[in-house]
């Protein structure tokens, strides 16, 4: 009888840990290439030093498969988030596993899908066509920086409860300083950006306790007000303390990654004009029936087409860290308990294996007849995959429609010339000069 091989005699995955202490963490950060160069060096697996922490990058649909659903208890989300995660967004969705995880996302699903949504419709809407009518009079701006304040005045009204216009901008400068906190040391001496970030989230906090004691006295349709209305089957509810946690961290994990797919939508569009042709004139017949309703939103295939390739394309997030709680063995490789892996989006988006011509934005590839992502299974990730896929797709896809359909009908643009439009990945996917844009509309109007 042969012996079966014990895992831990099996090789280590090729690649090196980088500097003492830091490892290869600055690259990694400063260098948007840094995993595709690697894997051409060292293939679909390979380690390195990130984040304080020996890491395994594993890439493509099989590696998603792997740690995403076949082997979904081998990983820890909780132990894939950095120190500064835990302390400034307590313990919410993104730091929860197993029973608890379960049990919180049943509870905070509903607010995010079915009927909740149709009520977010008229918000969404109202804030939009504020955004457009700002910018028909303006000549020049940057699209990432007006995306950012439009999609954190959607998620601050229905999440934060905050009023529109009124307190926004003091919100939306709380969440900076913690959003700035969550990627720096987490010193905690006065004046560094960690004892800033600590300060905004005990604000933010507090606000978000007086606008749910409100809610209790006069409930409301709103993000907020469904949360604490919501109940499972044996009854219970979240408590206070949970819904602050877990309505700050949706704003966190919400308005950023929206802000850098719409901002690569405008810029696929304005470098692929026979797809804007196209889509534009999905609108214009749409526009011709009448206004843009909640109904409208579910007849738009091609407009859903776009949205998938560029997701494709321009991932808003590179990937997903998880924390390894029990050892394995993955292509020949064994990955030691204590480790961290990160599946890549962007590099199973650029398959050959699945994707013809992958650099090229080719919103037919997921036509009904050639859907490209059906051949593999996990091959399309943009919004994660398996029992954790993302919890605000739905909501993120009728705030994405919402804006392309409004700009499309009414709104003329072109992009200003020389910009830097090369991609960079930190905070998000965006390009380097921010999308500067000329506007058009009132030219034509
Ligand atoms: C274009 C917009 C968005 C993109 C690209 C996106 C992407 C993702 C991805 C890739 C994941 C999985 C991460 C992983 O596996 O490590 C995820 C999870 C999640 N997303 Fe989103 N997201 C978006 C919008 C939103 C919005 C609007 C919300 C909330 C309002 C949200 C809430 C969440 C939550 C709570 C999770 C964790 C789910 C769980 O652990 O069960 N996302 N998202």
């Amino acid at each position: 009888m042969t012996k079966q091989k014990l895992p831990e005699n099996y090789p280590l995955p090729p690649g090196k840990f980088g500097f003492p202490l830091i490892g290869e963490t600055l690259s990694f950060i400063t260098d948007p290439d840094f995993g595709e160069k690697k894997k051409d060096k060292y293939g679909n697996i390979f380690k390195t030093n990130i984040l304080g922490k020996p890491t395994v990058f594993m890439c493509g649909a099989e590696a998603n498969r792997f740690i995403l659903q076949s082997h979904f208890d081998y990983f820890s989300w909780e132990k894939g988030w950095p120190k500064n995660f835990h302390e400034l967004l307590g313990k919410s969705l993104f730091l929860q596993d197993g029973d608890e995880h379960k049990r919180n996302r049943k509870l905070l699903m509903p607010s995010f899908h079915g009927g909740a949504l149709n009520n977010y419709f008229e918000t969404m809407r109202n804030i939009v066509e504020s955004y457009l009518s700002k910018w028909e009079n303006l000549e020049n701006f940057t699209w990432f920086t007006e995306l950012k304040q439009m999609t954190f005045e959607i998620a601050s009204v229905l999440l934060l409860g905050s009023k529109r216009g009124e307190n926004v901008a003091y919100l939306s400068g709380l969440f900076n300083d913690l959003t700035l906190g969550l990627f720096s040391f987490p010193i905690k001496i006065k004046g560094t950006k960690y004892y800033k970030a600590l300060k905004a989230r005990d604000l933010l906090l507090s606000h978000l306790e007086q606008e749910i004691s409100k809610r209790k006295k006069n409930p409301t349709n709103d993000t907020l007000g469904l949360l604490i209305q919501t109940k499972d089957e044996e009854g219970n509810s979240l408590s206070i303390e949970e819904i602050k946690v877990q309505a700050l961290l949706m704003l966190f994990a919400g308005h950023e990654t929206t802000t850098s797919m719409l901002t690569s939508f405008c810029l696929a569009l304005s470098q692929n004009p026979d797809v804007l042709m196209k889509v534009k004139k999905e609108q214009n017949k749409l526009h011709q029936q009448e206004e843009l309703s909640l109904n409208q939103l579910k007849q738009m295939p091609y407009l859903e087409q776009v949205l998938k390739e560029v997701e494709r394309l321009y991932p808003a997030v590179g990937g997903g860290f998880r924390g390894v709680v029990k050892p394995f063995v993955f292509n020949g490789y064994y990955v030691p308990e204590g480790w961290q892996v990160l599946y890549r989006i962007e590099s199973t988006h650029k398959d050959e294996n699945i994707y013809s011509n992958p650099l090229i934005f080719d919103p037919d590839r997921f036509s009904k007849s050639r859907d490209e992502s059906k051949k593999v299974d996990f091959s399309l990730v943009g919004f994660g995959g398996g029992s954790r896929f993302c919890l605000g797709y739905a909501f993120a896809q009728m705030e994405m429609k919402i804006f392309a359909s409004l700009l499309l009908r009414n709104y003329r643009w072109k992009l200003a010339e020389n910009q830097d439009l090369t991609l960079s990945n930190i905070p998000s996917l965006h390009p380097k000069s921010n999308l500067k844009v000329v506007s058009l509309s009132k030219d034509i109007a």
